[in-house]
């Protein structure tokens, strides 16, 4: 476990190297424990870097049946389990405007977790408060299969 402040007051709860889909799923499995009511999460990372992958842990450890697909072309997916979850992902989205539009801010301050995929295309509201999880792949280093993946508290 690594914790470090950062400058703007938040702080690295947790950084691990994974080497496989399976391990990062794990690191999904156990992230989910510390979710309560209520937590925005931030998934910030390239394409292919393994955001939906760890949703797919985050949704086994909050004990939801069933398969976790990429909300790509409905934004949002919701799925019940200990708590509901509300998986989004913003790649296609114009703005934040089209998102506000559309009510997700509802989400964004409701009693579920919510899980969102390119959070940077609509930062503007997306809450302050939040766990920021991000990926870095290592492509260019040769590595296909290993990430970084960092836990921020904000
Ligand atoms: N260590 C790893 N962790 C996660 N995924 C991995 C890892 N190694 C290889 N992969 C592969 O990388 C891909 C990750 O895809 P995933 O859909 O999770 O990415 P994403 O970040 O959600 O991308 P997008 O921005 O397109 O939604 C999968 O094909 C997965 O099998
Ligand atoms: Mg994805």
């Amino acid at each position: 476990m690594e914790t470090a402040i950062l400058k703007n007051n938040s702080e690295i709860i947790d950084t691990i190297i994974s080497n496989s889909p399976e391990e990062t799923i794990e690191f999904g499995r156990k992230f989910a424990e510390s979710l309560a009511s209520g937590t925005v999460v931030a998934l910030v990372g390239e394409m292919g870097s393994g955001k939906t992958t760890f949703v797919n842990g985050v949704c086994e450890g909050l004990k939801i049946e069933g398969s976790v697909s990429s909300p790509t072309f409905t934004l949002i997916n919701e799925y019940y389990g200990v708590l509901p979850v509300y998986h989004f992902d913003f790649y296609r989205i114009a703005d934040a405007a089209d998102a506000s539009e559309m009510g997700c801010e509802d989400y964004f301050y409701g009693d579920g977790v919510c899980l969102i995929e390119w959070p940077e295309n609509v930062e503007s509201i997306i809450p302050q408060k939040k766990i920021e999880v991000r990926f870095k792949n290592y492509f260019e280093q040769g590595f296909d299969t290993k990430r970084k993946i960092q836990i921020i508290r904000k």
